[in-house]
């Protein structure tokens, strides 16, 4: 099974997308993971990367392009994958388009996540994630377990993002209405298309995402609005 998550700057995609990887043995391809990492290895990218990141805006589509194409084919990859922060614009939902064909692979689902955008920003400034495995956390509505301890990895280093602030959300949540919210109405067209509720509480949305996952992929004919 391939998925798409999408949705605006902390709406939960992360939070989600490593839930769906436990449950379903699918790997978590976090483009914003994947570049924060090239970023603190300090490579040609990462250091392309992060000015462009910390002012909230979108790294340019090629490096992004050949980042998923080398992911995807990689072994781990062929029982599927949950694609979070990527395709972000026409370009890259084209160029995921092509390299899925290349491997006589399609997409099963993609899940649009819907938010109240003036939420977001308490959920940036709050959010925390754990320095070994990348689970995310909130200061207030979402701690870990035991004060201090992940509950998913028993890692005791938490890190918080240097574009987790208000002025640099402002530049994100435009990022997505102008370049990514546009590409919405292709998967919609292609039938693939569901959306959950990422203003309910983490368990509800996770039974609406396992819901969808549950049902067949829908073909084109049955598109409807969501
Ligand atoms: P990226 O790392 O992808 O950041 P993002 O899209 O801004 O998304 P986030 O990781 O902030 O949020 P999320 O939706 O995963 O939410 P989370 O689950 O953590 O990208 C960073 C940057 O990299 C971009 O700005 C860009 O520069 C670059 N980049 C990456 N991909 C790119 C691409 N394809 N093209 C170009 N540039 C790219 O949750 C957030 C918080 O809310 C957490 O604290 C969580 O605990 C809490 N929370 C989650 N769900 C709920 C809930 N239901 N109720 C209450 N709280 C919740």
């Amino acid at each position: 099974m391939n998925l798409i998550l999408l949705g605006p700057p902390a709406a939960g995609k992360g939070t989600q997308a490593k839930r769906i990887e436990e449950r379903h043995g699918l790997v978590q391809l976090a483009t914003g993971d994947m570049l924060r990492a090239a970023v603190a290895q300090g490579t040609e990218t990462g250091r392309k990367a992060k000015p462009i990141m910390d002012s909230g805006k979108l790294v340019p589509d090629e490096i992004l392009i050949a980042m998923i194409a080398e992911r995807i084919a990689a072994p781990d990859c062929g029982n599927g994958f949950i694609l979070d922060g990527f395709p972000r614009t026409e370009n890259q939902a084209a160029a995921l388009d092509a390299m899925l064909a290349e491997r006589g692979r399609r997409l099963d689902h993609v899940i649009e996540m819907k938010v109240d955008e003036a939420a977001l920003v308490d959920r940036v400034t709050g959010r925390f994630t754990c320095a070994t495995c990348g689970a995310s956390y909130h200061d207030r509505n979402h701690l870990p377990k035991r004060a201090g301890i992940c509950d998913v990895c028993g890692g005791t280093k938490f890190t918080r993002r240097a574009d987790d602030n208000a002025e640099a959300m402002k530049v994100r949540l435009a990022a997505y209405r102008e370049q990514t919210a546009p590409i919405l109405p292709y998967y919609r067209a292609r039938g693939v298309l569901s959306t959950v509720d990422g203003m309910a509480p983490i368990e509800e949305v996770s039974r609406q995402i396992e819901a969808i996952l549950s049902a067949p992929s829908r073909p084109a004919e049955s598109v409807r609005e969501c």
